[in-house]
């Protein structure tokens, strides 16, 4: 992958026209979707499922970066790479079998990702990281939009980037949660690759502007 990329997270986009808003960040240059799926049980709210991924994706070309804070995702991986999910991201808190959801997403035919909660170490990833496209880093704890950084996530971020090279693999490192155009360019010198905002991007439209304006604070 080249370059640091922007995930908007669909949870601040508008849930009536979904379909208008993929078409709309793809006209702003972006490449990837960002999509929060929530089962009230991991987290106390619920958004989409597989079939709402499933009908946008008949309508959008962009990567759908899926993240799953559902409990025992294990037992709907085939059901999200159906849905047309390009990448899943799964709770290392939701899956005492991580290792084998991870095959399983990528015996599918999907990139796969484990996704931790600001206080989870990073050493539930280390024997995992050859099989890992990305790892998640929550930066806030996970359920709604527009919540604040949490900072020692900062410091997290660079940690993962020390074992990732340390094990010598090519996985991306994604940060999610309180994510603005101010502390946009300190994650990336930690050594994030993708990261993922809600509201500090749907609320600022045009998307196009918006897009560029958190390139150029990264660059
Ligand atoms: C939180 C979600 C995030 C969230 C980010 O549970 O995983 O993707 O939508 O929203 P902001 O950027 O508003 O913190
Ligand atoms: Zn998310």
């Amino acid at each position: 992958m080249a370059g640091i990329l922007l995930s908007p997270s669909l949870l601040s986009a508008d849930f009536s026209c979904l379909a208008g808003e993929l078409a709309a960040l793809e006209e702003a240059g972006v490449t990837w979707a960002h999509w929060d799926v929530m089962d009230g049980m991991f987290v106390p709210n619920i958004t989409m499922g597989p079939a709402v991924i499933a009908a946008c994706r008949k309508k959008s070309k962009l990567f759908f970066d899926v993240h799953l804070m559902i409990e025992r995702p294990g037992r709907f991986i085939e059901q999200f790479v159906d849905a047309g999910a390009d990448l899943i991201c799964v709770h290392a808190e939701t899956e005492p079998h991580l290792e084998r959801t991870v095959s399983e997403i990528a015996r599918l035919g999907a990139r796969p990702a484990v996704a931790l909660n600001p206080h989870t170490p990073l050493a539930m990833v280390e024997y995992l990281l050859p099989q890992l496209y990305m790892v998640l880093i929550m930066s806030v704890n996970p359920g709604f939009g527009g919540q604040k950084f949490i900072p020692f996530c900062l410091d997290k971020t660079r940690r993962l980037k020390k074992m990732i090279t340390a094990k010598g693999t090519e996985t991306l490192a994604e940060i999610d949660g309180g994510v603005t155009l101010e502390n946009a360019a300190s994650l990336v010198a930690a050594g994030a690759d993708i990261l993922v905002s809600g509201s500090a991007f749907f609320a600022f439209p045009p998307y196009g502007e918006r897009h560029e304006a958190f390139m150029t604070a990264v660059s």
